[in-house]
């Protein structure tokens, strides 16, 4: 998809679609109010256009309901999109990220091949241009890509409509939001594919491939590294597929960046988890391709970053294997030393993504990282406490949430902080090793699984995304298809980012 700014009037514009939003001005609450319908243009052709279609009540401007107008009186378009944004007084770019991604995707299955976006007026920031262009590649996404009878019904090009005054601004945030949103696709393509064509050898090719495409460095190693390294949480895991692990290690030094903060991104890339010896029910399993998500997510912000360049080091670690069951696999009662030293009794063969974390966080912290983050698909009690709206949050350093948290207002994504204070912690202790892999209820299991994370990090500054609910989703929207969602690209990036501007 390309994406250009264009300095044109509304009503000059030839295009197949041209998409505008629509906004409910009125301040009640009740449910079936009238709506007070604003076009969120001033250009007076468009509100010819289309007054006669907001006077007949047919629309009501809710967040992406769309209203389609063919031959549009007095325009150049083809065609006319209206598309709605919700009430006036709540309106958000994150809602303009969607609405424009419901464009993309109305667009996408009838044929359409190029779109015009004028963006509502009032809203000239370098924010509105970025939200707008993730809308638009985030929303081109389509994950059917092993069906011989797809069609290729990507977007050729979107155009958005931008004043004289805002096109600096404009600018800057287009670039943002077409590195940003093609990564978090680069991500989604990864997570795609199928455990037997998205191997750990190969994520680690194709980690390598971005490297070198983007400048960065990246070394990809095998079990003989783990030995080495006395990697022994990581290797339990791995120890029992015939694919061999790899260890994506990946570094972003730019010259003028200082000598700290260094930031650690890893992430959780087993390739499939069938449960290990504690293998999972049948039903459901084959999602389990996506449990390198996290793993995904560290690569496709590792490739944002290497263009956005701030000025701040990040080295990536993305420990990827599958969980198998096998001979060699290892058994619930094994007990594991992990890099750091500390002993693991392994209850369960299944809780393998914090096995897999253990060492990679220890690892990031030795290679000289002074802000830890990761993301996983840790649990499914993550999901149980949230739903499939939010990820999981956890930290060890408010102050460092606080600028997550931060980071989050421009991502737009969901994550919702969790706790994790000391009294969580009598349920991952063991009787015949330092801790074991699991809670000793199924209460708070996903605080149970950052409780094992945090014995890792020590005091370090340290984030923990746990994605497993919001990772995957099981049907389209009208402004994302079903499928990976690649979430947490985004906010990392920008949270990567807020310490380098
Ligand atoms: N990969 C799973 C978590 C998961 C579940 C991801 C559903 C996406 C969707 C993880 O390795 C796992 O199996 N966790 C166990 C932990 C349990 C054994 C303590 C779980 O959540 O059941
Ligand atoms: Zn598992
Ligand atoms: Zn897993």
């Amino acid at each position: 998809m390309r994406l250009e700014l264009q300095g044109a009037l509304p009503a000059m514009v030839e295009t197949e679609l041209l998409v505008v939003f629509a906004a409910d001005q009125s301040a009640s609450k009740e449910k079936d109010a009238k709506p007070e319908l604003t076009l969120l243009t001033s250009d007076e052709s468009v509100q010819q256009a289309s007054s006669y279609i907001l006077d007949s009540g047919e629309f009501k401007a809710t967040l992406n309901e769309i209203l389609l107008l063919h031959r549009p009186q007095g325009l150049r378009a083809t065609r006319l999109l209206l598309v709605g944004l919700g009430k006036e007084a709540k309106l958000s770019v994150h809602d303009l990220r969607k609405a424009a991604g419901t464009a993309v995707r109305f667009a996408k299955p009838r044929g359409i091949r190029s779109l015009t976006i004028v963006p509502p007026d009032n809203f000239g920031s370098s924010q509105t241009f970025r939200a707008i262009a993730e809308g638009a590649i985030v929303a081109d996404f389509d994950s059917d890509t092993y069906r011989t009878d797809r069609k290729d019904t990507s977007i050729a090009s979107v155009s958005i409509l931008v004043i004289e005054a805002n096109r600096s601004d404009a600018e800057v945030g287009l670039r943002e939001g077409i590195v940003v949103a093609e990564s978090q696709n680069f991500a989604r393509t990864l997570i795609n594919e199928p455990s037997n064509r998205m191997t750990p050898t190969l994520l680690g090719q194709k980690a390598l491939e971005m490297a070198e495409e983007f400048g960065l460095k990246c070394d990809v190693y095998g079990a003989a590294k783990l030995h080495e390294l006395k990697m022994g949480a990581f290797w339990s895991v791995a120890q029992g597929s015939d694919e061999p692990p790899a260890l994506i290690v990946m570094t972003y030094e730019p010259a003028e960046a200082p000598a700290e903060p260094v930031f650690g991104l890893v992430g959780k890339g087993i390739t499939f988890d069938t449960g290990g010896i504690s293998i999972k029910p049948a039903d459901n399993m084959e999602k389990m391709k996506y449990d390198m998500a996290g793993g995904a997510a560290m690569i496709g912000a590792m490739r944002a970053i290497a263009q956005l360049k701030p000025k701040v080091k990040a080295i990536c670690i993305v420990c990827a294997t599958e969980n198998m069951p096998s001979g060699k696999a290892q058994k619930p009662g094994d007990v594991q030393i992990a890099m750091s030293g500390k002993s693991i009794e392994v209850i369960n063969t299944d809780a393998e993504g914090r096995l897999v974390l253990a060492d990679g966080l220890f690892y990031a912290r030795q290679l000289g990282a002074t802000h830890l983050i990761d993301a996983a698909t840790l649990t499914g009690a993550i999901a149980i406490a949230l739903g499939q709206v939010n990820a999981g949050a956890f930290s060890n350093n408010d102050a460092v949430y606080e600028s997550f948290a931060k980071a989050l207002e421009t991502s737009g994504e969901k994550f919702w902080r969790m706790p994790m204070e000391d009294e969580y912690r009598d349920q991952i202790q063991s009787s015949i090793a330092d801790i074991r892999n699991t809670g000793l209820t199924r209460y708070g299991g996903a605080t149970n699984a950052a409780m094992f994370l945090k014995e890792f990090v020590d005091e370090t500054p340290w984030i923990h995304l746990d994605i497993a609910s919001t990772a995957w989703l099981d049907a389209d929207k009208s402004w994302i298809a079903k499928g990976p969602t690649g979430i947490a690209v985004r906010s990392i990036v920008e949270w990567v980012r807020s310490y380098g501007e």
